[in-house]
């Protein structure tokens, strides 16, 4: 079973070395991506084939429900190398529609240790409650996949990380985007975060006071 995976890699190697002599010397010796993706960890949400980018063009960060916590190390290193050693332009949180992850977090079952982690998801849903009622299971679970990737794209900009790099001029932007695994599509939701003005007050850093002179 597995040699056949082995298989596939000397064929996908040598097309893309048939396509691009050198691809692979000159990709050893530097990554330069302008983009950091942030997706779910879905297998039917493969980050470089669905905007059809090669290795080397996009760094990538995928977990349960593309969730973004300030206290997840592993995450904010992914941030802080994508941001302040790659310096890429743009991040973009990509949620996609029929999310497990999200629909785990819509039902009261246990599903085991999952559930902290998805409990993020239903603070969200919690803050929008009366915008739930109406609708039927399919839309609801949309709206859910849909608000949760605005508040990873808020969350990623309430970091240190990308405050800091905006402070020093960086020029980047935060995307909220959602796919579609039935038609193959992304949506952008049009959250777009590019500085520190677009930030809700209590989140936006600032720089100490200095302190009064004592002479
Ligand atoms: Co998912």
């Amino acid at each position: 079973m597995l040699d056949e995976l082995l298989d596939n890699n000397r064929a996908w190697a040598e097309g893309i070395e048939a396509r691009h002599p050198g691809f692979f010397r000159k990709l050893s010796r530097q990554q330069r991506p302008e983009h950091l993706w942030i997706g779910c960890a879905d297998s039917r949400v493969p980050a470089n084939e669905i905007v059809g980018l090669l290795p080397g063009e996009l760094f990538v960060h995928r977990n349960v429900a593309n969730i973004v916590t300030h206290t997840d190390f592993n995450c904010l290193s992914v941030i802080q190398y994508a941001v302040d050693v790659l310096k890429v332009r743009h991040i973009i949180v990509c949620g996609h529609y029929g999310c497990g992850g999200v629909a785990a977090a819509l039902t009261n079952h246990k599903h085991g240790l999952i559930d902290n982690w998805l409990r993020e998801i239903k603070d969200i849903y919690h803050r929008h409650e009366t915008r739930f009622r109406l609708l039927d299971e399919n839309r609801r679970l949309d709206l859910l996949c849909e608000l949760n990737v605005a508040e990873q794209v808020k969350n990623v900009c309430h970091t240190t990380i990308v405050q800091d790099a905006w402070d020093r001029g960086q020029a980047l932007a935060v995307h909220g985007w959602i796919y579609r695994i039935e038609d193959g599509l992304i949506r952008d939701l049009g959250k777009t975060i590019t500085g520190k003005d677009q930030i809700e007050g209590i989140y936006r850093t600032v720089d100490p006071q200095p302190l009064p002179d004592a002479s």
